[in-house]
């Protein structure tokens, strides 16, 4: 694996490699890495050629409050990760790389998937992600990128992103990875103490509950919503901020759990604002329910 700091040898190698007939599958990240992060590196390295791991930590997908500084990082630790899971090439570069006037003039800007859930409390956060998201498609050239569904809004974004702008790239959903004992893995998970860990259980079991509801016959997305805030409520270290049943596709507001809905939610623990969701099916009486892997559940066709 080799490790770029510079754009411009990044795009040189990726150009090379497409030459030489070579798919290149991209998988952006800001760090950290956790088996969420791998499952995105398997994949790519399960279905293209040249994999391509950036790794950015981006300011201006973060507010003025939020969590720039405090963000985890650990380069020694996520190149030895990257290495072992087959990458070809590991991007870190610094934010005068990225930016070398400032934040730029020109932004990418998808509107009304952007408007409710994380984007409410977020004001220019997709902005931020959709626009470096585009600068990394177009430096690396990827035929494939890969994003986990855990990010379930940012993940339909980007995809109507590259829908709208006719954008050369495959954005490939992978299912949203859980520790063992059910939280979804994330970066942020290090924010939290003993206590707010066990307490930040509630929030997938919240969700595990409210598909039990929907498989037992509700369809009411208003009943379904209230059994989330009522067990997350009932738990003192952690705060809801929305639980919302949407369009699985569009994220338009949903009334009734028929078609294919998200359940999707984020909270305050401690420090950390945490997201989880769960993808449900529901057909007449038949409900299928998507809430992702456990952490030692492999992509079929990965590397072990
Ligand atoms: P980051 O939070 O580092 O996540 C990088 C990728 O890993 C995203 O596609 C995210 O959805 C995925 N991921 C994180 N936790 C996961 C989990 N538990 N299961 C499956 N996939 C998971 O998302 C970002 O970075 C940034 O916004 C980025 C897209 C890199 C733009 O800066």
């Amino acid at each position: 694996m080799i490790v770029l700091e510079r754009a411009q040898e990044l795009r040189d190698r990726c150009e090379h490699a497409r030459c030489e007939g070579q798919s290149v599958g991209l998988v952006p990240t800001m760090g950290s890495f956790h088996e969420g992060h791998r499952s995105l590196m398997r994949t790519a390295r399960a279905e293209t050629d040249f994999v391509v791991v950036t790794l950015f930590v981006n300011p201006t997908q973060f507010g003025p409050n939020e969590d720039l500084a405090a963000y985890p990082r650990d380069f020694e630790r996520d190149r030895a990760i990257a290495a072992a899971e087959g990458v070809d090439v590991l991007f870190a570069p610094s934010v005068d790389e990225m930016y070398p006037d400032g934040p730029p003039l020109s932004t990418v800007h998808v509107a009304r998937l952007t408007d409710g859930l994380c984007g409410a409390a977020r004001p220019g956060h997709f902005d931020g992600v959709t626009t470096v998201v585009t600068k990394l498609f177009s430096i690396v050239g990827p035929s494939s990128g890969f994003f986990g569904r855990k990010d379930y809004q940012q993940l339909a974004v980007i995809r109507q992103m590259a829908v709208d702008l006719d954008l050369p790239v495959s954005v490939r959903g992978c299912p949203l990875v859980r520790e063992p004992d059910g939280i979804a893995m994330s970066s942020r998970n290090a924010y939290l103490s003993e206590d707010e860990r066990a307490a930040a259980r509630v929030l997938s079991q919240s969700l595990r509950a409210a598909a039990d509801l929907v498989i037992a016959g509700e369809r009411d997305a208003r009943e379904v919503e209230a059994v989330v805030r009522r067990m997350v409520d009932a738990e003192p270290l952690v705060t809801l901020e929305y639980d919302e049943v949407r369009d699985a596709r569009t994220l338009e507001p949903r009334e009734s759990m028929e078609g294919e809905v998200v359940l999707a939610l984020a909270a305050g623990v401690g420090r950390a604002r945490l997201l989880d969701n769960v993808v449900l099916t529901v057909t007449g009486s038949e409900v299928a329910v998507d809430l992702g892997v456990g952490a030692g559940e492999r992509e079929p066709g990965s590397v072990p």
